[in-house]
C-alpha cells in the first residue's frame, strides 16, 4: 500500500521525516521492542486518567475500553518479541514524552484538557508512524500487523478529542490543541539518536 492511501489526521502539524523511517527500519527488532513498551504506557495513562478522574462517566467508559485494547496491542507486540527471541528488557525513553509531559499545566481544569490532548497527539503520531511502518516494513508479516493496529490508534485519537469536546469549550480546546501540536511536532523535528516509535 502507498503511503499517500493511508488515512492521515491532520491535527499533527508536521510529518514524520524520512530520516525516522530509515531509522526505524534498520532497528526493526529495537522498534518492535520500545513499541511494547508504548503500548503499554498507553494503558497506563488511560488507567491514570480513570483513577484522577473517576466521577467522569463517560471519560472513564471510554478510557477502560482503551486501556483494555492497549494491553491487548502488549500482548500482540509481546507475542512477537517472543518469537523473535527479544527480552522484554528496558529502553531509555526519548526525550518525546517528558517534553509533552512539561506542557501539562498543573491547575485544574487546564491539567485534565492537557493530559486529554496530549495524549490524543500521541495516539495521531503513533498511527502516522505505524502506517510509515507497516507501508515500509519488509517483512510482510510484521507490516501487516502494523497495518491491523493503525485504525484503532486512530479510534484512541478520536476518542481524546471527543472527550475534550465534552468536557471543554470546543473553541479554547481546539486553540490549545493547535498549540500543543506545534510543540509535539518540533519535539520530533530533531532525530533522536536511538530508534524509537517516537524519536
Ligand atoms: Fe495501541
Ligand atoms: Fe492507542
Amino acid at each position: 500500500m502507498l503511503s499517500s492511501e493511508l488515512p492521515t489526521i491532520n491535527a499533527l502539524r508536521q510529518p514524520s521525516s524520512w530520516a525516522w523511517v530509515e531509522q526505524a527500519i534498520a532497528n526493526i527488532d529495537t522498534i518492535l521492542l520500545d513499541h511494547s513498551h508504548c503500548e503499554r504506557k498507553a494503558a497506563g495513562v488511560a488507567l491514570n486518567l480513570i483513577c484522577r478522574y473517576p466521577s467522569n462517566a463517560k471519560m472513564v467508559r471510554e478510557l477502560t475500553r482503551i486501556a483494555r485494547e492497549e494491553l491487548e496491542h502488549f500482548e500482540q507486540v509481546n507475542q512477537r518479541l517472543e518469537r523473535r527471541n527479544i527480552p522484554l528488557s528496558p529502553l531509555a525513553p526519548p526525550p518525546y514524552g517528558a517534553g509533552l509531559k512539561a506542557q501539562i499545566r498543573p491547575k485544574e481544569p487546564d491539567r485534565f484538557l492537557d493530559s486529554l490532548l496530549i495524549s490524543g497527539l500521541i495516539e495521531a503520531r503513533s498511527h502516522e508512524r505505524l502506517g510509515l511502518l507497516a507501508t515500509h516494513c519488509p517483512e510482510p508479516e510484521l507490516a501487516k500487523f502494523y497495518h491491523s493496529l493503525m485504525a484503532s490508534e486512530a479510534r484512541h485519537f478520536g476518542v481524546y478529542w471527543v472527550l475534550a469536546d465534552t468536557y471543554f469549550e470546543r473553541e479554547i480546546f481546539i486553540q490549545r490543541l493547535n498549540e500543543l501540536a506545534v510543540v509535539e511536532s518540533e519535539l520530533l523535528a530533531t532525530l533522536h539518536p536511538e530508534p524509537r516509535i517516537h524519536s
